[in-house]
């Protein structure tokens, strides 16, 4: 595990973008494993930028969303497959056929789960997964409590991530009370994992990330054992760590 300490939420985002680009630029089909909320905007508004500056094409890439709101459309705000559409794909060369995000929508959820499970081993799993953490320590929207060993699969999200998410939404009754989320061992499948921590009011969780043995009470904690795991996370995200 390697941390990386940046200044800000500015520096986070560029340092991520760079260690990105540069594993794009080597991989002839880089598949990426990517993530929403408002950690990784900075991240692919950078992206789109260097972009428009014709230093990265997005041509020979596959994407794989981490996870998706159960029962949103796809012209629904703050549907994952709207997020990744407005925020980025639609702004890169990216071809929409090499686009995955789970669909909510589907008649036969486990299905889709089954399917998508099977696509990310198809595509000989991800190069690199970028992951945000919640304030209860999830990765996707793998909840405290759920096994290390779990794929993809239909997720119940807890009342801290409903309360969290609240903000994107008119009022609290509007958030999904499900999602479709990769699974754990998914994600430790990822040849390469990138965490970006922003912000005090993550201070709390990377503290305990950081000194925790890996325990399914703190979802993200398995990372640790990920045999390449970069950790991006600004002074603030530190704070905690470092005055304890
Ligand atoms: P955030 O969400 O980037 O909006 O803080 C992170 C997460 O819940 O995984």
């Amino acid at each position: 595990m390697k941390i990386i300490a940046v200044k800000n939420y500015e520096e986070m985002s560029s340092t991520a973008c760079n260690l990105l680009i540069e594993k794009i630029n080597q991989v002839d089909y880089p598949v990426l494993g990517l993530a929403t909320g408002s950690t990784p905007e900075g991240l692919y508004q950078l992206l789109i930028e260097k972009f428009n500056n014709n230093e990265v094409s997005f041509k020979n890439v596959k994407s794989f969303n981490l996870d998706e709101y159960v029962g949103l459309k796809k012209d629904n705000p703050n549907s994952y497959y709207y997020y990744m559409n407005n925020n980025f794909f639609h702004l890169i060369d990216i071809p929409d056929r090499n686009i995955n995000i789970p669909n909510g929508l589907a008649k036969n959820l486990q299905k889709e789960c089954e399917e998508y499970e099977e696509k990310i081993k198809q595509a000989n799993n991800i190069d690199v997964q970028i992951l945000g953490i919640g304030l209860n320590g999830h990765i996707g929207f793998n909840e405290p409590g759920t096994s290390f060993a779990s794929v993809t699969q239909v997720v119940d999200l807890n009342n801290t991530t409903i309360e969290s998410n609240s903000r994107f939404f008119k009022s609290i009754d509007e958030v999904p009370r499900q999602a479709i989320s990769m699974g754990i061992s998914t994600i430790m499948q990822s040849k390469e994992a990138i965490l970006l921590v922003t912000g005090k009011n993550k201070a709390e969780i990377l503290s305990k990330f950081i000194k925790e043995e890996p325990t399914e009470d703190l979802p993200a904690s398995i990372l640790k054992n990920h045999e390449n795991l970069t950790i991006i996370a600004d002074e603030d995200a530190l704070s905690k760590f470092n005055n304890d």
